[in-house]
This record gives C-alpha cells, structure tokens and sequence, in this order.
C-alpha cells in the first residue's frame, strides 16, 4: 500500500499487462502455454512485462507502474522463485538522477513503515569496484572485509603455480581474515566449499605467535613473495590471509562467496544494519562460453554509454551500460537501465548478440516496429517486492514470505502441482507426451 500510495502521488498510472504472451528474454528459461486454437503455437509467460513498459512508453503514458507477477523457469535458490512479484516502473524523459531520487523516496517510506530510516541519496558503487574489493556485483558492504589483488608480488615469486598464474594474465586475490587461526581441517573443509563452488582450491598464510607459516603452494613463491603479501595485506597477529588464482572474474567470485561463507561462519555480519546502495557502470554484455556468443548482462533493450557505441562490434567487452541495480545488505533487490530509443541501435544490439535480422524480426519484430513511430528516451527499473520483503521481515527464505510458495524443484507440494493432465486435455491442445 505504501508503494502504490507513493507512485500515486508521484503521479504515474498503474497499467496491467498481460500474462499470456510472447517470449521476452530476461536471461531464463520461459514457461510456456500451448495454444488450444492454433496447434503447435505457444504462449510466454512474461519473466518481466519488460517490453510491454516500452511500448506503453511509445504510446505517450510517460509515467507507468505495476505491482506484476512475474515467471522464470530458472534454478532456484533462497532468493529465487518461479514465481515471483515485481515493483515494475518506467518513466519517458528520465534522467537517472530523477529516477534514483525518485526509487530512494520510495525506499524511504517503505522502510518507514519499520521505523527505519536509511540515509540518502544512497552511495553509489561502480560494478568494477564491487568486484574487486567484494568479489561480488551486490556488494554486502555491512562487514568490512575487502579483497586485495596480490598478482604483481608473485610475478616477482619462486616457480610455481602462483607465479604461473601471474605471468599468463590470470590473477592472484586474497584477502585478510581477522582473528580467524583454523586447524588443518577446518582448512580442509574451506577447501571443499571452494571446490563444490567450481574453484581450483584455496591458499592461506596464518600470522600465528611463532611465525608466518603459510600453505605449501604459497611456500614455493619464497619467503620473500610470502612477507611482502603480509605486508601489503596489512594482516596482524592472529589473522589468517586466503588466497586464490586463475582467471580474473572466476576468481573475483568464488573470493566473494568465501567472503560471505567466513561472514557466516565467524558472525561478522552486524544485526539490524540496512546497507543500501546503488551498482553503477555494468559492462553491457558478457561472454557466454557454453552458447559461444555474447549475451546482455541486464537485458537486450538496455542502453550502451553513448561514448562506448563505437566500439559494439570491435570490442563488446568494453562497452558499458546505462544500466544500474539496487543492493541491500548484499541481496540485489531492484535492476534497470536507460532503454535503447532507436531501431537502428537496437538493431545493432540483436546482431551483436548473433541474431540474424530475420530472427530479430521473428522474435520482436513488433517492437522494433514500434521503435520507429518516435520513440521517446525512456528507462526504468523492476524491484523484487517478495525480496524486500524477506529482507524487511529478517527472513532467509523467499518461501517464507510467500503464500503457497513453490520447492526447489518448484513444485507446490500443497496442491500437488505440476501435475499430469487427461487424454482429452492434451488431444484438445494437439500435444503428445514423448516418454523417454
Ligand atoms: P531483473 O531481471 O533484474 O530486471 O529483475 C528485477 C528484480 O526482480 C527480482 N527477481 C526475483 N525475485 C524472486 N525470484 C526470482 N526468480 C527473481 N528474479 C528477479 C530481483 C531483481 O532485482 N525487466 C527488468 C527490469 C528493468 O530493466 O526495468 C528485470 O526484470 O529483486
């Protein structure tokens, strides 16, 4: 109520979408409705009514929200379900600082509702930075523990893995653990926790009473690589430094989880904290080796910075995006971007992302179309409503907040869904069951 009385005053109409419709790509998998009427044809459940906002932007409503089910067929976890609500807002003629004041004000009141107040205008975190001092693009910046980049001291290392990884244009990161003197199996299991993570394994010098004494793979570097990470880490007595290698956004991660897994595990994580921020500066896309291509990190429709443009089809890597995502204490609650306002960037996009122009027709021609009739400059954002709150209630659990929720492997135990359906159900919608 808190959100719909303020987006009310703010002046913007609440428009419903619909739920059967054509695919939008959010970056997961659709759920899909067979067609009674013309076999063989299926409706989309929207992931987000993403294309729908725009389109109402073109149409001249200028101000538009919805409180608006959303659908992914993705892995779920904690923060994931099938199903889930979004707080869905666009605005034509935005700048991002209007649409950011406008987001806190409205962070304000509903965090006013718990007696909270949070300090704004929110800071602002680049998602490079994120990455390298939180190994991670939403930042739980409630515990100050950051990691540190030690690949130029082992260049200068003994022979072994650590130097060869610095010397192929991989990466050496750590971090320091204050107070944290683990015995060899508590090393063991940390090990494993990075391993089920996809991680090579974890390195650690201890800073203990009688010495320095590090693992055997740091050992190799030499005494002197070992002190000066000591020295640079500004480690004390009693801390124990981690360090891991290999490739730099790899790395950066598996880093980030273990510094969340060391949180947990040692209650760094102060209660009744509401760190809240904005992620800024996104790379447009990101390399997706198991499709071999590229793929939009927020999603297709989003704006690369004007200055970047030159450079979508010699180096996608370096492009940025006027993308931007809400954090809170280390759950991203909210994403948007500035939208692309012209066809032909937009086509431009779909043929960097590897769609032919027929393909990019077949799927959103409709938009592409409606993209020539003067398309206003818009942008938006969506925020997890079911996320904020979870947060807000203290739970760990989307399932917790939500009625009838679904399991990991999103079934509704409740009612026993999904579920076979009759003969005639299926005859009626032209669909045959191949059982493997
Ligand atoms: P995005 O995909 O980042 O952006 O989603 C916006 C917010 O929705 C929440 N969310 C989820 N909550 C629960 N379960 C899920 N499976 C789930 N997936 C996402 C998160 C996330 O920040 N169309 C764009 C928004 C835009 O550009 O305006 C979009 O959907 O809190």
């Amino acid at each position: 109520m808190a959100v719909r009385e303020y987006m009310d005053e703010q002046g913007f109409w609440e428009v419903e979408t619909p739920i059967l419709t054509k695919s939008t790509p959010e970056g997961a998998r659709d759920y899909l409705v067979p067609s009674r009427l013309q076999h063989g044809s299926f409706y989309a459940l929207p992931q987000s009514p993403q294309l729908f906002k725009q389109i109402l932007m073109i149409s001249g409503f200028e101000k538009y929200f919805q409180i608006v089910k959303c659908f992914r067929d993705e892995d779920l976890r904690a923060d994931r379900q099938p199903e889930f609500t979004q707080i869905d807002i666009e605005t034509s003629f935005p700048s991002r600082e209007s649409l950011f004041t406008m987001i806190e004000g409205m962070m304000a009141s509903v965090f006013a509702l718990k007696g909270i107040t949070i300090p704004m205008p929110l800071p602002r975190m680049s998602f490079q930075d994120a990455m390298d001092r939180y190994g991670s693009d939403k930042p739980d910046t409630r515990f100050e523990v950051f990691l540190q980049n030690f690949t130029e001291i082992f260049k200068m290392g003994g022979a072994g893995v650590f130097r060869e990884m610095a010397e192929t244009g991989n990466t050496v990161r750590g971090l320091v653990a204050p107070k944290v003197s683990y015995s060899r199996k508590q090393l063991d299991d940390l090990a494993i926790y990075v391993k089920q993570l996809g991680g090579a394994g974890i390195a650690w010098i201890r800073i203990a009473d009688e010495g320095v004494n590090a693992a055997p793979l740091v050992k190799n570097a030499g005494a002197g690589a070992v002190d000066a990470v000591v020295q640079k880490s500004g480690a004390e007595k009693g801390d124990t430094i981690f360090l891991m290698a290999g490739p730099t956004e790899a790395t950066l991660n598996l880093l980030g989880s273990l510094r969340l897994e060391l949180a947990r595990k040692e209650n760094w994580i102060p209660q009744g904290r509401w760190n809240m921020l904005w992620v800024v500066d996104f790379p447009l896309l990101e390399f997706d080796s198991g499709e071999n291509r590229w793929v939009s990190r927020h999603h297709p429709f989003t704006s690369p910075v004007d200055e970047d443009l030159e450079l979508l089809e010699t180096h996608p890597e370096r492009v940025r995006a006027k993308a931007y995502d809400l954090v809170l204490n280390g759950t991203e609650i909210g994403g948007g971007s500035t939208r692309i306002h012209r066809a032909d960037i937009q086509a431009r996009i779909f043929t960097v992302l590897g769609f032919t122009e027929q393909e990019a027709r077949d799927k959103f021609g409709f938009f592409l179309e409606a993209l020539e009739y003067g398309t206003p400059p818009h942008g938006g954002i969506a925020l997890g409503l079911d996320r904020l709150v979870m947060i807000l209630t203290g739970q760990s659990s989307l399932r917790d907040v939500i009625a009838f929720p679904k399991t990991a492997r999103a079934v509704d135990l409740m009612s026993g869904s999904p579920s076979p359906v009759s003969e005639q159900q299926l005859r009626e919608i032209g669909i045959q069951i191949r059982r493997s």
